[in-house]
């Protein structure tokens, strides 16, 4: 059926879903002059205010101000020159700036994408919400097809590649027969909440305890992000207030630190889960992001990772559509290198500092954190892998 106006029946690259991943790829093929529609399943508003993860590496802020999408962050984004590792009540500052040379920087994900989707609007390229992907075809063929619905009606964008940009439960995911999948299920979740209340203290703290993990960063001088490890059975009625707000207090409590409460605006409890696809493209299908990975939160990893793919994938889609299959060619290694190091850290971050209930284990873990925060190397080592520099 003929498109309604503004709605493109054939593009140079369909993208699917408008997370970190999409959205920074498109603003990079853009650049290139790479034309490309987005399709976004969700709302612009449920996009633009999903709460989700909130550090930024400074690799991310630097190409989001390349990308000139970097104004509201520089004006509002909490600069994190360190972060505190508590080691059953025992603070640990960790100076990542002076340890790495850069710092990390806190903005919640939902401005990055809403400064994003501003940023491609404004430009007048396409991106539909409501546009809900529904299958990939002809991938293995020069011009691979998106089967879409939008506004109550199939439609079907052409392109000379698609990518799934769309999440760990997108269509991407789905389409890429992968030749072996990694995965690790955690009994665990993390129970976040955004609470109406100032920060405790200027610092991300990742606490170690006995009762298990506690979390405290922040959204902005007056919002408060909170975590807490809790069973993956658990459910929302697990945890009432009071018992949520009792054991933050304990697995955060320290001495010269208190926890500042308020009212709780959202919460969600989102299991723990490792995978790594070792395929990131089949034919003219290519995925980035959560689609093709998934790492423990304990390292801030995710979106991260998800803005170093397309990095990747923006400059071997460019060489690709001119003739140089090269680049495209190499990406399911390339990314493989900066998966598993992040990988490697959210994983052994995660099985440090959740607790086992086993004495003996909860132990070791506590003394190990100790090695790590008290000698150079280790301190170092946390620094550069949380900052995500690499010397
Ligand atoms: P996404 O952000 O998931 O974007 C994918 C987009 O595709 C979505 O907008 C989705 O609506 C859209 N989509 C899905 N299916 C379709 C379809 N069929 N058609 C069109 N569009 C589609 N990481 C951290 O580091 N710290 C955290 O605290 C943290 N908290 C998280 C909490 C939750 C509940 C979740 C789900 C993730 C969290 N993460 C966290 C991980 C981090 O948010 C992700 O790694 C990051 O969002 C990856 O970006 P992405 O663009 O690959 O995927
Ligand atoms: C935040 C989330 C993380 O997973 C993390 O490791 C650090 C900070 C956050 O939401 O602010």
């Amino acid at each position: 059926m003929t498109p309604p106006p503004g709605v493109p029946a054939r593009t140079q690259v369909a993208v699917l879903g408008a997370g970190p991943a999409g959205l920074v790829l498109a603003a990079l093929l853009a650049r290139e002059g790479v034309d490309c529609v987005v399709l976004e399943l969700r709302s612009r508003s449920h996009v633009e205010s999903r709460v989700r993860a909130g550090a930024l590496e400074p690799g991310t802020v630097a190409l989001l101000r390349e990308l000139g999408v970097g104004e509201r962050l520089d004006a509002t984004a909490m600069v994190s020159h360190q972060f505190e590792l508590r080691i059953d009540g025992e603070r640990h500052v960790l100076p990542v700036t002076e340890l790495s040379g850069q710092p990390m920087y806190v903005y919640g994900q939902q401005e990055v994408v809403a400064d994003l989707v501003a940023h491609r609007l404004a430009a007048g390229h396409p991106l539909l919400f409501e546009a809900e992907a529904l299958a990939v075809e002809g991938i293995a063929g020069a011009a691979p097809t998106v089967r879409y619905r939008y506004e109550g009606v199939e439609r079907t964008l052409t392109a000379d590649v698609v990518v799934g940009a769309d999440g760990f439960h997108g269509v991407g995911r789905r389409t890429v027969a992968a030749a072996r999948v990694f995965t690790r299920d955690y009994p665990i979740a993390w129970l976040g909440l955004l609470v109406d209340a100032p920060p405790s203290g200027r610092d991300v703290v990742y606490a170690f305890s006995r009762s298990g993990l506690g979390m405290h960063s922040m959204r902005s001088p007056t919002l408060t992000r909170l975590y807490l490890q809790v069973p993956a059975t658990d459910t929302f009625a697990d945890w009432p207030e009071d018992r949520i707000w009792a054991q933050l207090h304990t697995r955060l409590s320290a001495e010269g630190w208190s926890l500042t409460e308020g009212p709780v605006l959202e919460r969600a409890i989102a299991p723990l889960r490792a995978y790594v696809s070792d395929t990131m493209r089949a034919g003219r299908l290519f995925l980035a992001g959560d689609a093709a990975h998934i790492v423990p939160p304990t390292g801030a990893k995710g979106l991260n990772l998800a803005v170093r793919d397309v990095r990747v994938l923006a400059p071997a889609l460019v060489a690709l559509l001119r003739g140089d299959p090269a680049l495209a060619d190499a990406y399911t290694a390339t990314c493989l290198q900066h998966v598993w190091w992040a990988m490697s850290f959210s994983c052994g971050m995660a099985r440090l500092l959740h607790a086992s209930g086993d004495p003996f284990e909860d132990s070791l873990r506590a003394a190990e954190l100790r090695g790590l925060a008290t000698r150079e190397p280790g301190r170092r080592m946390l620094a550069e892998d949380y900052c995500g520099v690499r010397p």
